[in-house]
C-alpha cells in the first residue's frame, strides 16, 4: 500500500494568505497531505481551489502579497519553512523541481536551449560544460526529443508546445530531484500530446523512483498517473484516498460531483453533469464546510467545519455527512474502458 511508504513530503495544517486591497484571502485554510518516497500523487479540484499556492507555499515562491500564516512543510523530515532563503535555493535547484502549465513562460525565448539547461547541471552537479551538455542531450534523448545532439542548440520558437514541455521535464529532471511538482503540465496541450506528455511523466516517474505531487483540474488526467489522490475544494483537502477508491468508493459530495464532470463519464451516462454554482470566493467564504452552497446534500449543521474522518485506512473525508451517502457505482471501471482504446 502506498500509504506503508515513508513520507517524502508532509504538509500540515497549512494556512497561506493573501493581502489585497478588497481584503484578505484565506487561499489556503488548514492544508494537509502527505506525498510518499517514489509515489505518483494527484493534487485535484477546479480552478481557484488552492493547488497552485500549495505548490507556491512548498516552494516558498509566493507572489509578494502572499505569505504563509502557520503550518508545516516537512521534507524528508525537515521543515522547509525554518529554511533560509540560501538554503531554499538549494532544496530548490536539487531536490524539488517544478514544471508549468505555459512551457513558453518559463523558457527564455532568445537562449538557445543548450545554455537555458547546462547552467543549473553544472552548478548543482559540479561537472564542467561538456559534461553538462551530455547529460542535457541525454535527459532530452530520456523525453523523446528527436536528434537531441543537434536540437539542443535550437531556440524555443523552433519547438512545439508539446515539445517544449518535454524540454522542460527533462531540465526539471536533469538534476535527479527527489519530488516533482507538476502544476497542470498537460493542460495548454493538445488532447493527443497531452496523452503523449503524461506518458513520458509517467515512465520518468517510475524509472527514477520519483515523488510527483501532479496537479490538475481534471480528475481524468490522474487516473492513470497517480497511486494517490487529494482531492482540493476552497483551500482546504476535502478528500484523501488511494486513486482506486477515488473513481469506486467516493465519499464527499463534491468527489463525486467532480467525476461525474469527466468527458468521457458524461459521455456515457448520456447526461452533462456540471457542478452546479462557482468556486468561493476565498475573501469571505462560506462558513462551516465551504462546498455547502453548492452540495445537495448540506444540512443546518454543514455550516460548521466538518472534522476529517479517517473512514478507512488511508482514506481521509471532511463531510459531515459522508457516511450518509449511497455507495457510488462502478465509476472506475466504467471510466477506463474507453479511455484504453
Ligand atoms: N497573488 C494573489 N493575490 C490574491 N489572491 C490570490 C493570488 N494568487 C492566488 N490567489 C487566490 O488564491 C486562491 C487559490 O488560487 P490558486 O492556488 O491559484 O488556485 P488553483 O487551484 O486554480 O491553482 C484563489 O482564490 C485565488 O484567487
Ligand atoms: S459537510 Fe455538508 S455541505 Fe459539506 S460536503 Fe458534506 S454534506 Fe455537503
Ligand atoms: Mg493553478
Amino acid at each position: 500500500m502506498a500509504q506503508s511508504g515513508k513520507p517524502l513530503l508532509d504538509v500540515r495544517n497549512l494556512y497561506t494568505y493573501f493581502f489585497t486591497e478588497s481584503g484578505i484571502v484565506q487561499a489556503l485554510d488548514g492544508v494537509s497531505f502527505d506525498i510518499n518516497v517514489g509515489e505518483p500523487v494527484g493534487i485535484v479540484g477546479e480552478s481557484g481551489c488552492g493547488k497552485s499556492v500549495t505548490a507556491q507555499s512548498i516552494l516558498q515562491i509566493l507572489p509578494r502579497n502572499g505569505k504563509i500564516i502557520s503550518g508545516e512543510v516537512r521534507f524528508k523530515g525537515y521543515d522547509l519553512l525554518k529554511f533560509n532563503e540560501k538554503q531554499m535555493n538549494k532544496v530548490r535547484g536539487k531536490y524539488i523541481s517544478m514544471i508549468f502549465q505555459d512551457p513558453m513562460t518559463s523558457l527564455n525565448p532568445v537562449m538557445r536551449i543548450r545554455d537555458q539547461m547546462i547552467d543549473v547541471i553544472s552548478l548543482h552537479r559540479g561537472v564542467d560544460e561538456f559534461e553538462a551538455t551530455e547529460i542535457a542531450i541525454k535527459m532530452l534523448e530520456a523525453v523523446g526529443i528527436p536528434e537531441a545532439e543537434s536540437r539542443i542548440y535550437n531556440y524555443p520558437h523552433e519547438f512545439s508546445g508539446g515539445m517544449r514541455q518535454r524540454i522542460l521535464i527533462a531540465r526539471a529532471l536533469a538534476l535527479r530531484p527527489e519530488l516533482l511538482i507538476a502544476d497542470e503540465p498537460t493542460t495548454a496541450l493538445d488532447v493527443t500530446i497531452q496523452a503523449q506528455v503524461l506518458d513520458i511523466i509517467r515512465n520518468l516517474q517510475q524509472k527514477y523512483n520519483l515523488g510527483l505531487m501532479l496537479i490538475t483540474h481534471n480528475l481524468g488526467v490522474v487516473a492513470e498517473t497517480t497511486k494517490r489522490v487529494h482531492v482540493f475544494y476552497g483551500g482546504r483537502v476535502v478528500e484523501s484516498a488511494d486513486t482506486r477508491t477515488i473513481f469506486k468508493k467516493p465519499h464527499h459530495p463534491y468527489t463525486r460531483a467532480l467525476l461525474e464532470s469527466i468527458p468521457s463519464f458524461i459521455q456515457q451516462k448520456g447526461r452533462l453533469a456540471t457542478i452546479p454554482g462557482v468556486v468561493p470566493r476565498l475573501i469571505n467564504p462560506p462558513k462551516g464546510c465551504r462546498f455547502h452552497p453548492r452540495c445537495k446534500y448540506a444540512t443546518e449543521i454543514c455550516k460548521t467545519r466538518p472534522p476529517v474522518v479517517e473512514i478507512e485506512k488511508g482514506h481521509l473525508v471532511a463531510c459531515h455527512h459522508y457516511d450518509k451517502l449511497e455507495q457510488w457505482e462502478n465509476a472506475y471501471e466504467k471510466y477506463e474502458k474507453p479511455h484504453k482504446s
